[in-house]
């Protein structure tokens, strides 16, 4: 691949942080990187490849000469630049849900579906990171026994969220741990020792727009319009790594050691599952680590041809940064 000039869109945020980080560790070819951000951030300095360089406030000259530009600087920044990014000649990865749903968007998890990134018109998308940890053991096991259906719970970390909500836990648990109240800005409630079954805004329909995500998203990632899904997206105190409880319903009978072994030859994703030993998916042991991993993995007793799984992955890797960079190299 040639050396590309690169711009980072957010690149003081919770995922522009990782993309450094990423881009560096896979040796992308960068021939030129440009930090952006809001003004607040203008000659902050971030250390890339071991050099730093200043972060500039996002403006008209931004994407002048750049090749490839990645956006994880929410929906309404990606809406406004991205497509004067394009304009000027870069390709666009964009980690909003802008335009995940937009007809000639490819929306990609390259380990499920590279090819659909052939077909992009300057932009494409980053799925969202909880739909991208769930598919990453869904994709393998709907190829080998087809998916009819899904009934999920998620279990969210704060970094999804953003560097403030990253905060926000911090300073609660050392307010609590003082014997100090604990005051909440990022969540409408506390979110230390707490659960919040709260993820993105409420719709008509009772789901959260992060549970309808999960339907959408999931059928464009693959390809099939005809999934239905029911998800119930929660925040807990994790810092870092989502995990996601999945009971799924196939066509076809699913045989356990199959479904086992098209789970271990999928790339990016690793089994652990002994419970013996108690070895299962964790937040703790995901978080940093590439690759996502599923366990706890029987038959269902609910549902006709069905299976239920734990999986686990960091979402600022896997379901961020890392995605995004894997969408970039395919290009
Ligand atoms: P800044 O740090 O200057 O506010 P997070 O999701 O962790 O909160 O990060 C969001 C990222 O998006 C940050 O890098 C933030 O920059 C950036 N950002 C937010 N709003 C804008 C904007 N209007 N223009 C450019 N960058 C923005």
């Amino acid at each position: 691949m040639n050396p590309r000039h690169v711009a980072i869109v957010g690149a003081t945020g919770a995922v522009g942080q990782e993309l450094l980080d990423v881009l560096a560790r896979r040796a992308f070819p960068v021939a030129s990187l440009r930090l952006l951000a809001s003004p607040r951030s203008a000659g902050k300095r971030l250390r890339f490849a071991g050099e730093e360089i200043s972060v500039e406030p996002l403006g008209a000259d931004s994407f002048r000469g750049m090749d490839l530009a990645i956006f994880s600087a929410g929906g309404g920044t990606a809406k406004e630049w991205a497509p004067r990014a394009v304009a000027d000649g870069a390709v666009v990865v964009d980690n909003s849900s802008a335009f995940r749903l937009e007809p000639g968007v490819p929306l990609v998890i390259p380990e499920i579906n590279a090819a659909a990134a052939k077909d992009h018109q300057g932009i494409l998308a980053n799925p969202n990171c909880t739909t991208a940890v769930a598919l990453m053991a869904l994709a393998p096991l709907h190829r080998a026994f087809g998916l009819k259906r899904v009934f999920a719970s998620s279990y969210q970390a704060v970094s999804g969220t953003g560097a403030k909500a990253i905060e926000e836990l911090r300073r609660q648990v050392s307010d609590l741990a003082a014997g100090r109240p604990a005051t909440a800005e990022v969540y409408p409630h506390q979110i230390a020792f707490n659960v919040l079954p709260h993820v993105d805004v409420f719709g008509e329909n009772g789901y959260t727009r992060e549970e309808m995500k999960f339907l959408h998203e999931g059928r464009k990632i693959l390809g099939h319009p005809g999934l239905r899904a029911s998800m119930t997206c929660v925040r807990v105190p994790v810092f870092r790594a989502h995990a996601v409880a999945l009971s799924a319903e196939f066509e076809r009978e699913p045989d356990l050691a199959e479904a086992r072994d098209v789970l271990a030859k999928f790339p990016g994703l690793r089994i652990n599952d002994d419970p013996a030993r108690n070895a299962y998916p964790m937040p703790l042991r995901c978080a940093g680590q590439d690759d996502c991993e599923v366990g706890r993995l029987r038959r269902d007793l609910a549902l006709e041809n069905g299976l239920a799984l734990w999986v686990c992955g960091d979402q600022l890797l896997k379901g961020a940064a890392l995605n995004a960079v894997q969408i970039a190299e395919l290009l």
